[in-house]
């Protein structure tokens, strides 16, 4: 099919806009030079003996190299060298991409070929001990560990006289050692921990709050800059311990936020000492993180290792040292954070006095992980030069660019866009120092209804474009992009909407996003694709046809205000829930609106019909589209009335609840699910759907071995239930069986039975 020109024009996107032209290495050779940010580095050759690790290279010149992606002027300026196009290198270093579109940066980014044979050949040629043992080999692991622990200060500009790097499993795990520091620390202080953490944060951050019950979630910059501006007003007191936590860059919408706060936070507060923990899990996978400024650097940053590299699956904590005294009163110790203990008949210990890193790192440090790291800078510096991650904000940056106008210029033939795009109304794709090259988007229909996200993360599944979809454990910016007040979010939740488990569409508004994000190794190709596969699935062919299935489907979806918002009387004699609202099912059967393969419990008579297998998202047949006027008004939301709806459908819940302790109960649910998914199995690869079923059952079934003889105990018999026969209750009132995601699965049958 031919590729609409605004999609041409955006993925070859406008030569004003290219960088200056790239200086072409021969060879890959030419950047094999490890980097040397702003600190001279001590490089590190496999197969070298333990001395040679140690050894120092200051010979290396210190290119000055400042992090400028905060600032937008500098921003448009390219490294002074620039690798290889990633176009001449992909193939090869990347070959797992071949005939693939991957498009979830955010959720990890790749590896690269070198990566593994390098790590491979440094474990096979090197003999390696734990670097806790006295041995040769286990002093090698010791030299290294410490000097790729320096090394990886250097990566991000980071002075180690002035920062520490520990070692931790992934960003979540640095967060957690923070909070339970600082609770350890307010515990021998007496001092009250107050939180307060950007509306933009990751659920590890918002996870925080828990440990206190002084937080305060700021739902914007302004509110921020409020804060600081006033000296703290609204947040700790004196006599209290502050931490004020964000990310640097949404993992939703990809918007960066303001690097400037933790400076400012340092300099401005003067009654309560606030400390400043960034999460750099987001940011740091594509831009450059620049601690070269103690003065202005957050005490604390967190970050995954594998979303900067791919691998090795590790993360860090780094710490100004300034700061570091908060961390110190932790007190947990593990193997390898005591000089020594006594255990019998006193509780007396002595923890390690040599670093923070030293008294924070419990047990055996991941340490062949650690070394992987190495090679990962190795062959990062390689492939995207000396400063690759400016080289790699600067490239996503562009092609990023070139995604949101391509997504946004995609149109039905009556104007509407195809896509509803979540973004900072100051987020400027193309700009590296606000918005990282990720995405946040729904797709519509030219009627304006929705289609699911995970519809549209299984088509584009189909056709090996991976994205990601869903709330994306972004809670705030969740209810902020997609409107969702507290009450409604309960109601959807009491209705059987769950994170890992959703409704796609509820009242009307989705309850997640597609969400697509780029990384180092992305192409105008990858970015050509998607477009293409949105263009051709949702507004091409597809427009008309999707629109007639997406209102046939819509006529009775369940979580919908009732038609009266009046007060709501005893059970069974509720207001019908049955409002229609345009809801979109692509996966529904050509002839005429059934079910997707999971609704199948209420599909017609020809739920078993073959699923087409080559347009498994386009409905057949032809029917004209409905005008405004045929839609009857959707009445306005009371979310009290469906607290109180909630009531019997949560009892219902619980009884099921109990009833799941009984593995074999849920046992058998699981499977049968898995029986269902591969009976409407639309083609013979497992979907996005099937597998997370897959996966589920897996650990299901795990449960087994609770069973001390490894039986299950006799199966319950079945109380008596308001709801429907087993067969079709089992979808719709378990909380973890399969939803397919309509509203229709999740709350048709409890409301029907209730009588509403
Ligand atoms: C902004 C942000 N913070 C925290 C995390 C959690 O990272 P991890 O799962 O590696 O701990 C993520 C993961 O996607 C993220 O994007």
């Amino acid at each position: 099919m031919d590729i609409p020109a605004h999609i041409l024009d955006a993925v070859h996107a406008s030569d004003e806009t290219s960088p200056p032209k790239r200086i072409k290495s021969t060879s890959t050779s030419s950047w094999k030079a490890p980097s040397t940010a702003r600190f001279p580095s001590k490089s590190y050759h496999p197969h070298s003996s333990a001395e040679d690790v140690s050894s120092t290279s200051d010979s290396e010149p210190d290119h000055g190299y400042q992090t400028d992606f905060t600032t937008p002027a500098s921003s448009d300026s390219y490294p002074d060298e620039m690798p290889d196009d990633v176009e001449d290198f992909r193939d090869r270093e990347y070959p797992q991409l071949k005939g693939k579109t991957y498009l979830d940066h955010g959720g990890t980014t790749l590896y690269a070929k070198s990566l593994v044979e390098e790590f491979s050949a440094d474990l096979i040629s090197n003999l390696y001990g734990n670097p806790h043992s006295a041995s040769s080999p286990s002093a090698l692991s010791g030299h290294r560990v410490d000097a790729i622990r320096e090394r990886a200060l250097r990566f991000f500009n980071a002075d180690p006289d002035e920062f520490d790097l520990v070692f931790v499993a992934n960003a979540t795990a640095a967060i957690k050692m923070v909070i339970e520091c600082f609770k350890d620390h307010a515990a021998a202080s007496n001092t009250p921990i107050w939180y307060g953490y950007h509306r933009d944060a990751h659920t590890s951050l918002v996870g925080v709050r828990e440990s206190t019950k002084m937080h305060r979630c700021f739902t914007s910059d302004e509110e921020v800059d409020i804060w600081i501006n006033s000296g703290g007003l609204g947040g700790p007191r004196a006599r209290q311990l502050g931490l004020f936590a964000y990310p640097g860059q949404s993992n939703m919408t990809g918007r960066r936020l303001p690097q400037s706060w933790p400076g400012r936070i340092r300099k401005s507060f003067h009654k309560a000492a606030t400390y400043t923990l960034l999460d750099a899990a987001a940011l740091a996978s594509t831009a450059p993180l620049d601690l070269s400024d103690a003065a202005t650097a957050p005490d604390f940053v967190a970050l995954s290792f594998y979303k900067i590299f791919g691998f090795p699956n590790i993360g860090a904590l780094i710490v100004r040292k300034d700061s570091a005294h908060v961390l110190e009163s932790r007190k947990y110790f593990g193997g390898g954070t005591v000089e020594m203990i006594i255990a019998i008949n006193d509780t007396w210990h002595a923890k390690k006095e040599t670093s923070l890193h030293d008294r924070l790192e419990d047990g055996t440090l991941p340490f062949h992980s650690i070394f992987a790291l190495d090679h990962a800078m190795n062959v990062h510096e390689r492939l995207y030069g000396q400063n690759p991650m400016k080289f790699i904000s600067m490239h996503t940056a562009q092609l990023g660019r070139q995604l949101y106008d391509g997504i946004a210029g995609l149109k039905h033939a009556n104007g509407l866009p195809a896509c509803r795009i979540y973004k900072d109304e100051n987020a400027v794709y193309g700009d590296p120092s606000v918005q990282g090259a990720t995405i946040a988007f729904n797709v519509q229909l030219s009627d304006g209804s929705l289609v699911g996200f995970e519809e549209v993360e299984e088509a584009a599944d189909e056709r090996n474009i991976f994205v990601r979809s869903g709330s994306l454990c972004n809670p705030g910016g969740v209810a902020s992009y997609l409107n969702w007040s507290p009450a409604e979010m309960k109601a959807a939740f009491a209705a059987g909407h769950r994170c890992s488990n959703p409704t796609q569409i509820m009242l009307g508004k989705p309850t997640g996003v597609v969400r697509v994000s780029l990384g180092a190794m992305s192409t105008a190709a990858d970015v050509h694709t998607l477009l293409r596969f949105l263009d051709e699935v949702y507004v091409g062919r597809g427009t008309q046809l999707f629109t007639a299935t997406a209102v046939q489907l819509g006529q009775s979806a369940p979580l919908s205000p009732p038609t009266s918002p009046g007060p709501i009387g005893p059970v069974g004699q509720l207001p019908p829930l049955n409002i229609p609202h345009p809801l979109y099912v692509p996966g529904s059967h050509p002839n005429g609106g059934n079910p997707t393969p999971s609704t199948a419990a209420s599909a017609g008579p020809s739920e078993n019909a073959p699923w087409d297998s080559h347009d498994t998202a386009l409905p057949q047949q032809r029917q004209p589209p409905p005008t405004e006027a045929d839609k009857p008004p959707l009445p306005p939301f009371n979310p009290a009335d469906y607290i109180k709806l909630r009531k019997p459908w949560e009892e219902e819940l619980r009884r099921q609840r109990q009833m799941q302790q009984y593995a074999n109960v849920g046992m058998e649910i699981k499977v049968r699910e898995l029986e269902d998914a591969s009976v409407f199995s639309r083609n013979p690869t497992p979907s996005v759907k099937a597998r997370k079923f897959g996966r589920s059952v897996v650990n299901l079934l795990r449960t087994k071995s609770h069973f001390a003889d490894g039986r299950p105990p006799e199966r319950p018999p079945m109380p008596s239930s308001p709801l429907p026969p087993p067969e079709s209750r089992r979808e719709a009132s378990n909380p973890l069986s399969s939803q397919r995601s309509t509203e229709k699965v999740h709350f048709h049958h409890p409301v029907e039975t209730l009588g509403m």
